[in-house]
């Protein structure tokens, strides 16, 4: 006990050390303060990395941080710069920002749009977490004045209408480029990840929730948004969804078949399925797929997509259950020595060649491509209790409990196991350590969840007219 609670004090710490000020106001928190950071943008505060401190903060009745947090970021798309040749999409958050202090004293903004991060990838997961963090807030303080004010309701029309403009798309997932979300480097994770089809899911159902329906001019909107919501649901649920069944019939899958009744519509041919899955998936158990598109469907497993997944209710409750048995008959790859492992399995030798573009940081089974990252504890934690699997929560625990800290909250583990610190790994990696609070914290208190409003969403859903 007194274990746990230096470690949560430890993680406290870092949590505290990481805030940032913006005109004498907590504002977000750095992603790392590692002063032997290899990258410079690690002092930033991402978007993504500020959710599970948010949800600590809001926890802990603490709510200004994250109100703070939320009016600046939507008003850092103001310091988007064109990008030549492009129109420009002011609605789309930054992935990270950050405060300038002038010798002076005067203070400035600056904000990363995906134009300066490293290989330029555009953060398309940000806008979709905004939302939640607004419902989060909303939920946790009350505060339903927040949520209504002109500027809000401005902010989550314009992230909806980005997301459902119509592209070169004939599917209901949304198509977005390589490394736009958590894994922000080439990965061959182009496409339809599945990480993105979960937030984007989440973003829509919440938007629901969100958007004032005495607003006429949120009308129209609604009834788009219930329609994408009843195609992506459906079309994720089926085709995405792989267990043993499934994989027995995409092992007998005819090909080349034109038209509209047929059930190899994305004309994925049997010979992709690759020799690892075939032994290696239980028979009680199943996942969602990492990504689908003509002609391909990535076996994979992320990690991220399917406890997101589990935890909106993207996937049916049947599946969720699937998904945490999966863990529980596969801990050995998915859990290892220290949770939660990123995706399953790597890519290596030349696949690691072709995709990742030889990117010595994403080498197999470390950061990205099969490394293990403390942060998706709170994910793993919260969709255990949510399928009443507080058993796997628990075991998680106990091996970050033992380690976590003394190894100076990493950034991520490398091997298989993930029993190494991770080569490049920054220490005193803030959302490691907020993780791991909230593991705590979830444990504790499963209402917690339902506080940040997560794993309740599908109650507040409404039900769908079917137009055909
Ligand atoms: C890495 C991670 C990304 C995270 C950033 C800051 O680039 O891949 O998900 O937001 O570091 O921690």
């Amino acid at each position: 006990m007194r274990n746990i609670d230096a470690a949560l004090k430890s993680a406290y710490k870092v949590l505290d050390d990481s805030v940032i000020h913006y005109q004498g106001q907590p504002v977000g928190t750095v992603a790392s303060y590692d002063p032997d950071a290899p990258a410079a943008n690690y002092a930033d505060c991402f978007v993504r990395d500020f959710v599970p401190s948010a949800f600590v903060y809001l926890l802990d009745g603490k709510p200004e941080i994250v109100k703070n947090f939320l009016e600046l970021s939507l008003k850092a798309k103001e310091l988007q710069h064109e990008i030549e040749g492009h129109e420009m999409l002011p609605q789309v958050m930054p992935a990270s920002f950050k405060v300038i202090r002038h010798d002076d004293g005067r203070e400035e903004l600056h904000a990363d749009f995906g134009d300066r991060a490293i290989g330029r990838v555009a953060p398309v997961d940000s806008m979709m977490w905004w939302i939640l963090l607004v419902q989060a807030y909303v939920h946790a303080t009350g505060d339903v004045a927040f949520s209504q004010k002109p500027e809000i309701q401005r902010g989550i029309r314009l992230i909806i209408g980005i997301c459902l403009r119509d592209r070169f798309e004939v599917f209901p997932t949304l198509l977005v480029p390589d490394g736009c979300f958590m894994i922000d480097r080439r990965m061959g994770v182009y496409g339809h990840p599945l990480e993105i089809q979960a937030l984007f899911y989440a973003a829509l159902s919440t938007a629901l929730e969100l958007l004032v329906m005495q607003d006429e001019e949120n009308h129209a909107v609604f009834e788009l948004i219930a329609k994408r919501l009843e195609l992506l649901t459906d079309y994720v649920r089926k085709y995405y969804w792989l267990d043993p069944t499934r994989l027995n019939e995409i092992h007998r899958y005819k090909t080349e078949l034109f038209g509209h009744d047929n059930a190899n519509q994305l004309n994925i041919h049997p010979e992709t399925i690759p020799d690892w899955v075939v032994d290696w998936l239980p028979e009680e158990a199943g996942y969602l797929v990492g990504n689908l598109g003509p002609g391909r469907m990535d076996f994979r497993f992320f990690a991220f997509g399917n406890l997101l997944s589990v935890i909106f209710g993207l996937a049916t409750d049947e599946q969720s259950q699937k998904i945490l048995e999966l863990y529980n008959q596969r801990w050995d790859s998915l859990m290892g020595l220290m949770p939660v492992k990123i995706c399953y399995p790597a890519m290596e030798g030349r696949e690691w060649q072709l995709l990742t573009g030889s990117d010595p940081k994403n080498i197999p089974w470390s950061y990205h491509n099969g490394g293990n990252w403390p942060t998706l504890l709170w994910a793993f934690v919260a969709a255990a209790i949510k399928m009443d699997r507080e058993d796997l929560a628990h075991h998680a625990m106990i091996h970050v409990n033992m380690r976590l800290h003394k190894d100076q909250w990493p950034e991520y583990y490398d091997g298989k196991n993930g029993r190494l610190i991770g080569r490049r790994a920054n220490y005193n990696q803030t959302w490691s350590a907020s993780a791991f609070i909230l593991g705590h914290k979830f444990l504790q208190d499963p209402n917690a969840l339902k506080k940040l409003s997560l794993g309740y969403l599908r109650i507040n859903q409404p039900t769908f007219t079917k137009t055909s």
